[in-house]
């Protein structure tokens, strides 16, 4: 018999067609939360999956599921997936790393400044009717020009945000788990600093770290009040980063003068006292949605599966592995 996968979300049926050619598919027609049971009982008559960042995997989800070999996960990010527990079940875990980096930095960009200069705020100011007239008061932001950009996490994603930030004349400092190479400093223009200097000088703090539980509200209340009152903070990474009490305490207490978040802890909830301010901007998980970047994410996740299980031109090397090393024979 064809080798069986799962596809959890709908995705684009053009790409996720090409999984036709070697293997029988079931997949799902509509956006769906999948419980852990539902996920287990999909896993367990299945030799692989395509899944997103909605769905949550571990030890208790492929306990059952004999057969499974390789989940492709469509996305960058993986803190869904319980990898030791995926590895030592033998099971091959792959994602989409480089197709969304530019794009996502794009947004990043763009988030970071919406933010620093009221544009959203600005947006629902006027659709309310409040502009009644042109005053030389309204509205003031921050600069980017001339200012300090901060990264948090120099990967593929910072390093994007890092080279955006030369064409607009930013100072650029990071900080990373590892240095990086002076050539790729130098390239970046970006100076490395520890965490709590990256917090003190930051004009503009970008947080594009992978999350892991050793990272859990990173940037909580005491990172929070090491920044400046005029700083801003923009969170394209993941929303277990921030302490998001402590980060609504801060932004109404004047504390700091702004945010711009794609990525919420509780997601798709998001914390009703950031819901109340003005002086952030909540944009809906959406940084690599670009229609090309979403559709060549699809693309790479489905390469990697068709090579996991053993077929196509890269058969047995997925081009994008996470799991290579820690693999049970
Ligand atoms: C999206 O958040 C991703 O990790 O690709
Ligand atoms: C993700 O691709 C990163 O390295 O930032």
């Amino acid at each position: 018999a064809r080798p069986r996968v799962w596809v959890s979300q709908p995705l684009f049926a053009d790409i996720v067609g090409r999984l036709r050619e070697h293997f029988d598919v079931d997949d799902t027609a509509q956006v769906t939360q999948h419980g852990s049971a539902a996920i287990a009982a999909a896993l367990a008559g299945s030799d692989g999956a395509l899944v997103t960042l909605n769905d949550p995997i571990g030890a208790a989800e492929v306990a059952g599921a004999g057969r499974l070999r390789a989940i492709a996960n469509v996305g960058v990010g993986y803190n869904n997936l319980d990898v030791p527990a995926l590895s030592r079940a033998g099971i091959v875990v792959t994602n989409t790393p480089d197709v969304l980096t530019e794009t996502t930095a794009d947004f990043g960009f763009a988030l970071m400044m919406a933010a620093a200069r009221r544009i959203t705020e600005g947006e629902r100011w006027l659709r309310e009717g409040q502009w009644r007239q042109w005053s030389f008061e309204t509205l003031l932001g921050g600069d980017l020009h001339g200012s300090t950009l901060a990264i948090l996490g120099m990967g593929r994603i910072g390093q994007g945000i890092a080279r955006r930030a030369a064409g607009f004349d930013m100072r650029v400092l990071y900080h990373n788990r590892s240095r990086l190479p002076e050539g790729i400093e130098r390239d970046c223009r970006a100076q490395y600093v520890d965490f709590d200097s990256l917090l003190v000088q930051a004009d503009h703090l970008v947080l594009v770290l992978p999350y892991s539980p050793q990272v859990h509200h990173l940037v909580n209340a005491a990172a929070l009040a090491k920044m400046k009152p005029t700083a801003t903070l923009t969170n394209v990474a993941r929303g277990g980063l921030v302490d998001e009490d402590a980060l609504a305490d801060a932004l109404s207490a004047g504390r700091l003068a702004a945010a711009g978040l794609d990525v919420f802890e509780g997601e798709p909830a998001v914390n009703p006292r950031l819901l109340a301010l003005r002086n952030v901007v909540l944009t809906p998980h959406i940084a690599s949605a670009s229609l090309a970047t979403r559709r060549a994410m699809v693309s790479l996740a489905v390469d990697n599966l068709i090579a996991a299980l053993g077929f196509g031109p890269d058969a047995g090397r997925p081009p994008t592995p996470v799991n290579a090393g820690q693999l049970k024979r």
